[in-house]
């Protein structure tokens, strides 16, 4: 687990209790070692940093607010392989939730939306980046009304009294696929989940407790030329660099 840390001394007691929650380090941002991935927090907001630069995941972007804006079935391919159609709004739980880059689109669209993270890291990030995005005039009622879950959606799936319609996962692709992906954000994001990776046993094992689960459909996010996480879907929706691979239920 990477260390938090803090740059104003009246930070430090923040810091400290965070870190006991996560079981990791507390420490001032100078003794931060270089090269080191830590978690800062500054200005009430906390941030990944790395060699003097820091980032944070922010769903009110300019170019988040511009797609969400522009987001339409036709638009989003992710939305047509959940089964989101006219007058159709399943329930959707990401089980592997990340900064929900995708479930956002999915939310604006107007489905109820679970998100599961098991990483606590990424979790505190995505946690933080929801409350503020709550408070938007146009697009908070859509977040607002998302769920927000820390846990391994292998088990959680398994505790949940009633089945979501649609159970979607984007497991993390292998580092092969990753090519494209070269901002300083993903650097960091990647980085963070060096210690949390997941192997293709266990996300083969996500989606057996996700077909289990679904009460209609998993979607699983793949790279444009990945095999199929298990067996063959029973349908696949293209969408530029990467694919969604459907499998229904009987
Ligand atoms: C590729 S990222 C998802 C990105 C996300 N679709 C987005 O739009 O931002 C995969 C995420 O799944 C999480 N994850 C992996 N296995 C998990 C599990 N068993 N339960 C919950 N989350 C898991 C990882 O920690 C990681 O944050």
């Amino acid at each position: 687990m990477i260390p938090l840390c803090w740059r104003r001394a009246e930070d430090r007691l923040t810091v400290q209790a965070q870190a006991r929650v996560l079981a990791t380090s507390a420490l001032p941002l100078e003794a931060v070692a270089a090269g080191q991935l830590a978690l800062l927090l500054e200005d009430g907001s906390w941030q990944l940093t790395l060699q003097g630069r820091s980032w944070h995941p922010d769903w009110l972007q300019p170019d988040r607010l511009r797609r969400y804006r522009q987001a339409s079935l036709k638009r989003e391919p992710l939305a047509r392989a959940c089964g989101l159609k006219a007058g159709q709004r399943p329930a959707i739980c990401d089980a592997t939730a990340g900064l929900a880059q995708d479930a956002t689109i999915l939310a604006v669209l107007g489905s109820p939306v679970t998100l599961v993270e098991a990483h606590p890291i990424v979790f505190l990030l995505l946690r933080q980046a929801w409350e503020r995005a709550c408070e938007h005039p146009d697009f908070g009622p859509a977040f607002a009304r998302m769920r927000l879950f820390q846990a391994d959606s292998r088990h959680w799936l398994q505790q949940q009294a009633s089945a979501p319609d649609v159970i979607y996962l984007d497991p993390m692709f292998a580092r092969a696929d990753l090519k494209a992906q070269v901002s300083k954000p993903m650097q960091m994001l990647r980085r963070l989940q060096t210690d949390w990776p997941l192997a293709a046993s266990e996300a083969a094992a996500l989606l057996q407790a996700a077909r289990e689960r679904a009460s209609q459909r998993v979607v699983v996010k793949r790279a444009r030329r990945a095999p199929p996480l298990l067996e063959r879907p029973h349908h696949v929706i293209e969408a530029g660099n990467c694919r969604f691979d459907v499998y229904m239920k009987n």
